[in-house]
């Protein structure tokens, strides 16, 4: 139910996630060369049938087991350490600054446009190709860790402590971002998706993402007369929306529905998946996930709304689906 978005620190797409291949490359072939060795030397032991001199073995010994060691262990604590000031650098002044808090089990995700305005979505987030991002990481409730494997390493995000990190996408794709850190029931289902696009995508897209919804506005206008049917649907689902309680938690941008609680849903239609990254924003999907919310993520802070008959979910369905 889930379409492909790379989940890999060996995928590489990002400048700290290429640094951290690297040391992850030099490690492994290291360990290997030492693992062949010190197999090789008890098999060796193992099968030979020559005494050995007690001073020779005393000084493999110290060497192998002492002196050895210190070695490789300060070549790759110097290399490693030498690759953190580059790793933990802030985003140059100016950089695009993404705020994302850790709720469980959900990512709140807050822009901030050219003019100072805030934009908040929820569990996706579009970076342009190329350039700095400075993440502003904190949680709203326990202890979360903010990843995305292939553009480089993770962050815990803490109650009541603003944690930085900067990445620096290198590909343009969809990736996939996870909780790093157990944070309870619904933690493997704690996921997002990062989009990383060309400059002039994203600033479309955010500019979208500024944009209201007025459902009942656009639809009196040139839309109604083809789309009857949709367009009833729509104003039933924005009805069901705001009366039926999901205005409690969720808020649409430029309708009544203003909840803070769970995920903004201004432009829900516009994004890739639904439920924090489980599933792909499909209409099917939709449909399982207002049915069996409990099924689909066990542990999930949103009620079931079992009491919703099959109308109202079907037009919930279309309306949510239409806010692009
Ligand atoms: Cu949030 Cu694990």
């Amino acid at each position: 139910m889930n379409s492909s978005a790379s989940q890999s620190a060996l995928d590489s797409a990002g400048k700290g996630a290429d640094r951290i291949a690297e040391l992850f490359y030099w490690m492994t072939g290291g360990a290997s060369v030492i693992w062949i060795v010190v197999i090789g030397l008890a098999i060796y032991a193992m099968w030979s049938r020559r005494e050995h001199p007690v001073r020779t073995t005393g000084w493999l010994v110290i060497g192998g087991g002492a002196v050895v060691p210190t070695i490789v262990l300060t070549v790759l604590l110097t290399y490693g350490l030498a690759m953190l000031p580059e790793l933990h650098r802030p985003a140059p002044e100016g950089s695009l600054t993404i705020e994302v808090a850790g709720v469980r089990w959900w990512w709140r995700v807050t822009y901030t446009d050219e003019a100072g305005e805030r934009i908040e979505t929820a569990n996706e987030i579009y970076l342009p190709v190329d350039q700095p991002v400075e993440f502003k990481l904190t949680s709203e409730d326990v202890i979360h860790s903010f990843w995305i494997p292939s553009l480089g390493g993770k962050v815990d995000m803490m109650p009541g402590r603003t944690n930085r990190l900067k990445l620096h996408p290198t590909r343009e794709g969809v990736f996939s971002g996870v909780c790093a850190e157990y944070c309870g029931t619904a933690h493997a289902q704690m996921r997002f998706r990062v989009v990383v696009t060309d400059q002039k995508t994203f600033d479309e897209w955010l500019v979208n993402q500024t944009r209201n919804m007025t459902v009942r506005g656009e639809l009196s206008g040139d839309r109604e007369p083809d789309g009857s049917r949709l367009a009833a649907n729509m104003l039933d689902g924005e009805t069901t929306f705001l009366s039926r309680g999901c205005s409690a938690c969720h808020a649409i941008r430029g309708t009544r529905a203003d909840g803070v609680v769970g995920p903004d849903l201004t432009h829900f239609g516009s994004r890739l998946s639904i439920a924090a990254g489980v599933m792909d924003n499909t209409a099917e999907n939709l449909t399982r996930w207002l049915v069996d919310t409990h099924g689909v993520k066990p542990g999930v802070e949103m009620p079931e709304f079992q009491s919703l008959s099959e109308d109202e979910i079907e037009s919930l369905v279309e309306f949510l689906g239409a806010l692009k």
